[in-house]
């Protein structure tokens, strides 16, 4: 399905490493035509590291979609009652966030978007970037595989040797993946090698 004239969640996680290449993506996602509403996570809005500033992100996202980004819990709970994302992409999705996700946790305003967009029954899309993702979190991924509405941008090792157990999300097959996604169907193949 075209994504022009589309209203996209992107929830941001803390895994500040892809985010040159995430905002990159929001910048197509734009071009394509879709309205963007970014969602940050609480560690998204704190956390300053090499990768840079949490007040620089938000600038970049307001910057590229035009609006201002959701911070708040109280701010992605009306994804629920008024139904108005067409689909929501967890982008980077963290461990931590995959991991609550599976469990039912919602306390950041990203996983009370997904929440409040899962109960609509529209897609939710998650783009994996974790350390441990064939270790401990490898059984969360799994139930998030499982998950009704639930998609994956497809993924890979990064590093299969320096970090056996990482697994992450080729963020450049973002809009094939929510183009799949809006029709029901998982973009494949979802297991991607670098
Ligand atoms: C510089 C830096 C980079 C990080 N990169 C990742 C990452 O790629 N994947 C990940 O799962 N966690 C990463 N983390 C840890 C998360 O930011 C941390 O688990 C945080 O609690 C995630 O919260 P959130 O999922 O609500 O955003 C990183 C932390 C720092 C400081």
């Amino acid at each position: 399905m075209d994504l022009k004239g589309k209203k996209v969640g992107i929830a941001l996680t803390g895994s500040f490493c892809t985010y040159e290449k995430i905002f990159a993506e929001l910048e197509r996602l734009v071009e394509a035509g879709a309205e963007v509403f970014t969602i940050f996570s609480d560690a998204s809005q704190r956390i300053s590291s090499r990768f840079g500033k949490p007040e620089e992100f938000l600038a970049k996202a307001e910057e590229i979609t035009g609006r201002k980004p959701i911070l708040t819990i109280e701010q992605a709970e009306p994804i629920g009652p008024t139904g108005y994302l067409d689909a929501l992409v967890i982008f980077p999705c963290t461990g931590n966030t995959c991991a609550k996700l599976a469990n039912g946790i919602t306390d950041t305003p990203v996983l009370m978007a997904a929440k409040a967009h899962l109960r609509n029954g529209k897609p939710l899309v998650i783009s994996i970037s974790t350390n441990d993702a064939l270790g401990m979190n490898m059984k969360n991924i799994g139930l998030l595989l499982n998950a009704k509405h639930v998609f994956f941008v497809p993924f890979g090792q990064d590093a299969p040797v320096k970090k056996p157990n990482s697994l992450i999300a080729h963020t450049g097959r973002l809009i094939p993946t929510l183009e799949a996604a809006l029709d029901g169907e998982q973009y494949q193949p979802i297991l991607e090698s670098f």
